[in-house]
């Protein structure tokens, strides 16, 4: 029957794209046939190579139920009967003629996938997930068994500004296609395209769901009015110069990675000219990584206050300050850490404030970052606060280098110290 010849009804995005391409990542609009071409690569895979297991994983249980297994576009509707595995709900498992065999996996239980080595998986929904971050690296250590091809895996979403959706695109081993509902047009309704997509046309939601346009606002994300667009849209500057002064550094103990960020002052301006995260590494390596870059500068280190009395990685006696003091640093601190929302408060500020001018409200925008700053680019468009908490997600990784600049910017420009108000005192009579 028609409905089973993939090999004739697919189109050529839908098909297995050829190269070494260890993940294909297929972000596009409703309906452009994500969940068929997940289902479909699947059966090819159990069925080329007999014995292969398999890891179909949706943001929970029934989302696999209903959409990858059992849906229109799903494995069960669209496979020969001969063909057909058999799906075994409570075992969370489907098996194939020739003893191939899937099993389901949740999102919502990322621990779940420890127990896989395969090599094949297929991610459906992936911008939808609960805890895309842990299920994803999970997932990369079962990916491991030797078979006819290298380990594969096809994620298909609708796409969402998901940091980590960004990693993956730019990760050279991903084949990376971006698809509109319209493709898909002679297999859908045509009352669905004339009706229902035709409101959504020219609205943002519509850039996402017809378009499969990845949107740059990350929800949730810590440092919202920072933004990488070019100045003075935007936080990046490609025109900022290391003007040869004072260095500012600020700075983040953590070992792994170790952060710091490079500034300059330029009137009340931040201006950072670097990043340096380095993996593993302890405060010595770091200053004399930033000694061997910036030799004979007169540099100023603003670090977490907690460095005076810790000793990362040092012999007894010496503190991360002390480290500091002897490569010929001058270190400023507050004595105690301030709160952190403050320092994200202030941190945001500095990437956009409305101020008042004699012609009305204007934006500015005080921290500009040069492009080469990547690790620090990349730390602010992708922190996100942990879901339903009000705590930046320590999980990503992204908040050290946001945590080295926060210092700096605390104690060189805060821009929220109070201001002192005259104390009135009530008289009680
Ligand atoms: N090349 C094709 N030939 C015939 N039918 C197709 C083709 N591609 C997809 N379809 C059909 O189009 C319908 C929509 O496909 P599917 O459910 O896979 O879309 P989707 O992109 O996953 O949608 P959603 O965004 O809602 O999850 C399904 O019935 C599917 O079988
Ligand atoms: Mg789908």
């Amino acid at each position: 029957m028609a409905q089973y010849e993939w090999h004739l009804c697919a189109r050529d995005a839908q098909r297995t794209p050829p190269g070494d391409w260890l993940t294909w990542l297929i972000e596009s609009g409703r309906g452009w046939g994500k969940t068929r071409t997940g289902g479909e690569w699947v059966c090819e895979r159990a069925e080329e190579y007999a014995g292969r297991w398999i890891a179909l994983i949706a943001k929970n249980p029934a989302d696999a139920r209903d959409y990858m297994i059992e849906g229109p576009g799903g494995i069960l509707k669209n496979t020969y009967p001969t063909l057909r595995p058999t799906y075994e709900p409570t075992k969370r498992r489907l098996t194939w003629p020739n003893g191939s065999w899937a099993t389901i996996f949740s999102s919502e239980e990322p621990d779940q996938l420890r127990g896989f080595s395969g090599d094949t998986a297929w991610l459906d929904e992936f911008a939808k997930w609960k805890n895309p971050r842990e299920c994803w690296d999970n997932l990369a250590f079962g990916m491991r068994e030797i078979s006819n091809d290298r380990p594969r895996k096809l994620i298909t979403t609708t796409p969402r500004p998901l940091p980590l959706l960004e990693e993956i695109e730019e990760d050279p081993d991903t084949h990376f296609y971006v698809g509109t509902s319209y493709e898909n047009r002679v297999n859908l309704a045509p009352e669905w395209f004339s009706k229902t997509l035709q409101k959504y046309e020219g609205t943002r939601l519509g850039e996402q769901e017809i378009h499969g346009v990845r949107l740059e606002d990350v929800e949730g994300r810590v440092y919202s009015s920072f933004s990488k667009k070019a100045f003075p849209g935007g936080n990046v500057c490609d025109t900022i110069e290391d003007t040869g002064g004072e260095l500012f550094i600020g700075m983040d103990f953590n070992v792994n990675p170790m952060s710091a960020v490079v500034a300059v002052k330029a009137a009340d301006e931040c201006h950072v000219i670097d990043s340096i995260s380095i993996d593993t590494s302890n405060t010595e390596e770091m200053a004399q990584e930033i000694s061997d870059r910036y030799p004979r500068r007169k540099v100023i280190v603003c670090p977490d206050p907690s460095g005076k009395a810790r000793k990362t990685s040092a012999k007894v006696g010496v503190t991360d300050f002390t480290i500091l003091e002897r490569a010929g640093f001058t270190i400023r601190a507050p004595k105690a850490a301030s709160p952190v929302v403050d320092r994200i408060n202030n941190s945001q500020a500095m990437y956009r404030q409305t101020v008042q001018t004699p012609d009305g409200p204007m934006e500015r925008r005080r921290a500009l970052i040069h492009p080469r700053a990547k690790s620090l680019i990349k730390a602010l468009s992708g922190l996100c606060y942990k879901d339903g908490t009000s705590q930046p997600d320590k999980g990503s990784g992204f908040d050290h280098p946001c945590d080295a600049f926060d210092y700096l910017l605390w104690q060189e420009f805060n821009v929220l110290v109070p201001v002192r108000r005259p104390v009135v005192r009530t008289l009680r009579i």
